[in-house]
């Protein structure tokens, strides 16, 4: 299997990079600038790519000439903590829409040559319907709309792969124990649950990976497997 994933600096990108390569994927690190922890995977890193610019579509198909198995759109950022309209500064909302959002179209746009049938695109969201309805913790509301723009997307592109027969799934990963959940808690917003390693929340997504056919394409799931 050859699986590329974005956001692979740090937190559940690194995490599913070493889950993948630890049971023999050949993965494709896709990063702004590699951290410490990735270069000592010994993985193949493609560093320089910022998903939030259109640059990035022409430096992603520079890496599709070889077939991919697997793309995980992963790279994320959550910047508007403000918990009143008041509060929100639409730039920075627009910078979230650019990276979560449109982050995964480009990713998705750059990589299209390398899938063929039974190739697999995972869409690590930040919340289901459930979250975005219906959370006690309100606010958060660039970072909440951009990844409700993603799931759009999700449900969109895979409908229109469906003949292509490449399976698409939408994934929450829930709470996890990572740099954008710490500082989400530091200043008191956000879902208080602590969440989980990010380690153990790759170990759930890869599963979730494997049972990914056309039967569940276009479905969005928390990492537990239930609907989100
Ligand atoms: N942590 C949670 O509780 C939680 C809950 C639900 C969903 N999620 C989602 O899970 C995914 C991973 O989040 P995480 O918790 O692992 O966060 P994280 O530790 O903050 O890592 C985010 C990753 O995204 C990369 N990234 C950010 N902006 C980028 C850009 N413009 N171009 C390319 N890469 C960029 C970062 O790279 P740099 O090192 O270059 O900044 C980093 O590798 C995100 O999509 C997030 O929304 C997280």
């Amino acid at each position: 299997v050859r699986a590329l994933v974005t956001g692979a600096s740090r937190g559940l990108g690194l995490a599913l990079c070493e889950a993948l390569a630890a049971r023999g994927d050949e993965v494709v690190a896709v990063c702004r600038r590699p951290s410490f922890d990735l270069d000592a995977l010994g993985v193949e890193i493609a560093a320089g790519i910022d998903v939030g610019t259109d640059d990035a579509i022409e430096q992603l198909r520079a890496l599709a000439d070889h077939p991919l198995d697997l793309v995980i759109a992963n790279a994320g950022v959550n910047e508007t903590y403000a918990a009143a309209i008041g509060d929100l500064e639409p730039a920075t909302v627009a910078k979230e829409f650019e990276v979560n959002a449109l982050g995964a179209v480009r990713t998705v746009q750059g990589l299209l040559p390398a899938l063929a049938p039974g190739s697999k695109i995972v869409l690590i969201t930040g919340g289901g319907r459930a979250s975005v309805w219906k959370a006690p913790n309100l606010g958060n509301y660039g970072y909440r709309m951009s990844k409700a723009a993603l799931n759009v997307f999700g449900v969109l592109l895979a409908e229109e792969l469906r003949p292509l027969e490449i399976p698409l799934l939408v994934l929450s990963p829930g709470a996890m124990d990572t740099d954008m959940h710490r500082a989400v808690l530091a200043i008191g917003r956000g879902n208080p649950d602590p969440g989980v390693s990010g380690r153990e929340a790759a170990r759930d997504v890869v599963a979730r990976i494997d049972e990914l056919d056309m039967g569940g394409t276009g479905e969005l799931l928390h990492r537990s497997g239930r609907a989100a």
